[in-house]
C-alpha cells in the first residue's frame, strides 16, 4: 500500500509546488477552487482514474491538511502519459538532460523529426518526446491517428517552456509513493472510505465543438454510461465519488438517480480554434455525498 508523499514540506522549502508537467486538454487548473471545496474532509485512499495532467492530485498533494494517510492511485489510458509519470517518479534528472537537448534543438524540422519517432523503446526518450511535443504542438493537443500515432502539427510559440527542471523535481517528490498505472477506468478497486475523482473526456456539447479524443479509441455514450454505473457501484460500496462533466441533457439524465447531487460551475472553454467560440461555459460537478 503506497504511503502519502510528504511533498508539501519539500515544496515550502523549495518555493516550487508540484503542478501539472503537461498542458492537458480538459485540465482542471481553472476549476480547482470549485473542485477543492467539494473534496471530502476525510477519506482513506485517493483514486484518480482519468489523471491526465493531474491538476487536482497535485493541488491536493500540496495541501497536507486535505490528504490524509491513505494511498494514492493514479491511472489513465494514455500509454505515453503514464510512462512519463513513471519516469518522473523514478528519477527526473535523465529526463531534464534530454529535455534540455530537445529545447536547444527546437525548430520545425526537429519537431517533425521527433513527431515521427513513434516506436521508441527507451522510457526517458519516450517521456522527453511526450513533454517536448506537448509543449510545442498546436494547442497542447494529444491526438493520434487510427494506428495510435501522434499527428498534431507544430504550434507557433515564441518561447515554449520545454524544460522546467523545478516543476519536474517537485512532481517527482509528489509522486514518490504513488501508484501510477496504465489502465482503463473500469479497472478500479476502491472500497469503503475511499474518495474517487473521475474527470472523463467530456460529453460533447455538439458534434463538432468539443475535443474528446486523448488516445486511440473514443469515449462515447456507452463509456459515459459505464462510468455512471461504476459510480453507483462505488457509492453502494461506501466510497465517495466526485465526477466532472459537461452540462448537457444527456449527462443530467444519466446521473438523475437521487444518489447524485449536481453542482453547476462556470469554466473557461479553451479548445476551440475559433476565438469567438471560446469563453465560459456551464459545467457539472456531480457528487454522491
Ligand atoms: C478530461 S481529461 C483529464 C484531465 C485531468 N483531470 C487534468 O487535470 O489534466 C480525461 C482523461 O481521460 C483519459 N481517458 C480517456 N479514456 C479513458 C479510459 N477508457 N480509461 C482511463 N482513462 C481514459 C484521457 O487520456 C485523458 O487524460
Amino acid at each position: 500500500m503506497p504511503q502519502l508523499p510528504l511533498s508539501s514540506e519539500f515544496a515550502h522549502r523549495n518555493a516550487i509546488q508540484a503542478k501539472p508537467f503537461v498542458k492537458w486538454v480538459g485540465g482542471k487548473r481553472s476549476l480547482l477552487p470549485e473542485l477543492m471545496r467539494r473534496v471530502p474532509t476525510e477519506f482513506n485512499n485517493y483514486y484518480e482514474p482519468f489523471v491526465g495532467g493531474g491538476a487536482l492530485f497535485f493541488a491536493l498533494n500540496n495541501d497536507a491538511a486535505i490528504m490524509g494517510g491513505g494511498g494514492v492511485f493514479l491511472s489513465d489510458i494514455n500509454a505515453d502519459l503514464i510512462k512519463t509519470y513513471q519516469v518522473i517518479q523514478r528519477d527526473p534528472e535523465p529526463l531534464v538532460i534530454k529535455l534540455r537537448e530537445h529545447a536547444a534543438r527546437h525548430c520545425k524540422d526537429f519537431y517533425y523529426d521527433i513527431r515521427g519517432q513513434h516506436h521508441l523503446d527507451d522510457c526517458v526518450e519516450i517521456a522527453a518526446r511526450f513533454i517536448y511535443l506537448n509543449k510545442t504542438c498546436f494547442n497542447g493537443l494529444w491526438r493520434v491517428n487510427s494506428r495510435g500515432e501522434f499527428n498534431v502539427p507544430m504550434g507557433s510559440y515564441t518561447n515554449p517552456a520545454i524544460c522546467q527542471p523545478e516543476v519536474l523535481r517537485a512532481c517527482h517528490v509528489a509522486l514518490r509513493h504513488v501508484d501510477v498505472r496504465l489502465r482503463d477506468f473500469r479497472k478500479l478497486d476502491a472500497a469503503e472510505g475511499d474518495f474517487v475523482y473521475f474527470d472523463p473526456p467530456y460529453q460533447p456539447l455538439n458534434a463538432t465543438s468539443s475535443f474528446t479524443s486523448y488516445a486511440k479509441g473514443s469515449f462515447g455514450e456507452r463509456e459515459q454510461t459505464a462510468l455512471r454505473d461504476l459510480c453507483l457501484e462505488l457509492h453502494q460500496q461506501g466510497a465517495r465519488v466526485m465526477v466532472s462533466n459537461s452540462d448537457t441533457e444527456f449527462i443530467r439524465g444519466l446521473y438523475s438517480n437521487a444518489v447524485f447531487r449536481f453542482h453547476e460551475v462556470r469554466a473557461p472553454r479553451m479548445v476551440n480554434c475559433k476565438a469567438h467560440a471560446r469563453g465560459a461555459v456551464s459545467e457539472l460537478i456531480i457528487t454522491t455525498y
